[in-house]
């Protein structure tokens, strides 16, 4: 086990440890020999870890005073989780998608501040936004295929947002915020802390299948995957052209874990963390999400296999899409030596093997 330099010499506090990202690093700290205590109101996905002797599960949310000085005072490394992070309720639940992105995240950031502990705060790959050349074409100037002007760069690019009407960016909003009241409280209190933007994690675990351990819209996989598991068309957003890089979870883990091990590499920077050669349109997705389904079930695929819907039918007013999310992950690799290696065929079919053995089929 290497130490973690800034541990003191507890333990380290995990805010919404029960989630897709959350159950992941829990489940590789323990391994590694940290002791952890995390704070979750959903406990479905911990399963035995809640057993395991050096993790202390807190079945509650974070937003009490005592708890938040429990968690700066107690240790000195604390990574932020918890938050509203699913597209479908951007533009449906506005209050709580700013509360749980900024106002909350913001108390506990002024008391780490205080106790002098380090914020690992996952922020997303959505403060991007849309693309220079996505906004030019909205706007009707022709722009060139450019992956040199799509890639989303830490430290230089722009974060692109829509008008205050397109409540889908009130949560890349909140979160924007958010880091840079990290580095304000950097500059005022001395605040230790690590932004992660990440990029479309996929993995077991994720999200949830409506009408069986949720209820709403999940992200496009576990849709896709609904779709598929209940014979029904994947539906196509605006016809599928939006662009995802799409992680491996277990590389996305590695990540994490190089942040928390190296602190002085880390204190004071965001990171991309996402793996730009898994690049596909969301149509794309869908062709090898079929093809992968049928290999592994031998089901035979619906009829249509897709079909397109209106991003206003789907989500409701007031949605708007990034257009691409390509991370340059220079900035990971040179001050951590971390690089993404699972292909996006791996990730999609150890993905949705999970899906198929946890979830009944009924087609
Ligand atoms: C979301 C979050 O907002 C980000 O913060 C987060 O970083 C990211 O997921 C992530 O998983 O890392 P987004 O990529 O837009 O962002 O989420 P999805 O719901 O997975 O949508 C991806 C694309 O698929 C969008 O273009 C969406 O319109 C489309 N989609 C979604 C479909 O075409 N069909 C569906 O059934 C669902």
């Amino acid at each position: 086990m290497q130490e973690l330099p800034s541990m003191n010499p507890t333990r380290i506090a995990i805010v919404g440890c029960g989630g897709f990202v959350g159950v992941h690093l829990v489940k590789q700290m323990l391994d590694l020999g940290y002791p952890v205590d995390g704070w979750d109101l959903e406990d479905r996905r911990l399963g035995e870890l809640v057993g395991h002797k050096d993790f202390c599960f807190h079945h509650s949310d974070y937003s009490a005073p005592e708890t938040i000085d429990d968690i700066s005072k107690n240790h000195s490394v604390v990574i932020h989780l918890a938050a509203l992070c699913n597209p479908s309720l951007y533009n449906t639940e506005d209050q709580r998608v700013i509360q749980s992105n900024f106002i909350l995240p913001a108390r506990l950031a002024e008391a780490c501040a205080k106790e002098g502990s380090w914020l690992v705060y996952f922020s997303t790959s959505e403060v991007y936004g849309r693309t220079v050349s996505g906004v030019a074409r909205g706007m009707g100037i022709e722009v060139g295929e450019s992956n040199e002007l799509d890639l989303l760069t830490e430290d230089s690019s722009p974060l692109l947002l829509g008008a205050i009407g397109s409540r889908r960016w009130n949560y890349a909003c909140a979160k924007q915020l958010m880091e840079r009241y990290l580095l304000a409280l950097e500059v005022s209190s001395q605040l230790q802390w690590t932004v992660v933007r990440p990029f479309n994690f996929l993995g077991p675990e994720m999200d949830f299948i409506p009408g069986v351990d949720g209820e709403g819209v999940p992200r496009v996989m576990a849709c896709f995957m609904d779709a598929l598991l209940h014979g029904r068309s994947m539906e196509l957003v605006d016809g599928g052209g939006a662009r995802r890089c799409f992680t491996w979870i277990g590389d996305a883990i590695d990540g994490i874990i190089k942040i928390l091990e190296n602190p002085q590499a880390s204190r004071g920077q965001c990171f991309n963390i996402g793996n730009p050669k898994n690049e596909t349109d969301i149509c794309g997705l869908a062709a090898r999400m079929a093809g992968i389904y049928t290999q592994i079930t031998g089901r035979d695929l619906p009829n249509p296999v897709w079909k397109n819907v209106s991003a206003e039918s789907f989500y409701g007013p007031g949605y708007q899409d990034s257009d691409r999310r390509l991370p340059n992950v220079g900035k990971a690799r040179a001050l951590l030596g971390w690089e993404p290696r699972m292909t996006l065929d791996d990730t999609l079919r150890l993905t949705i093997d999970w899906f198929v053995q946890h979830y009944p089929v009924s087609h």
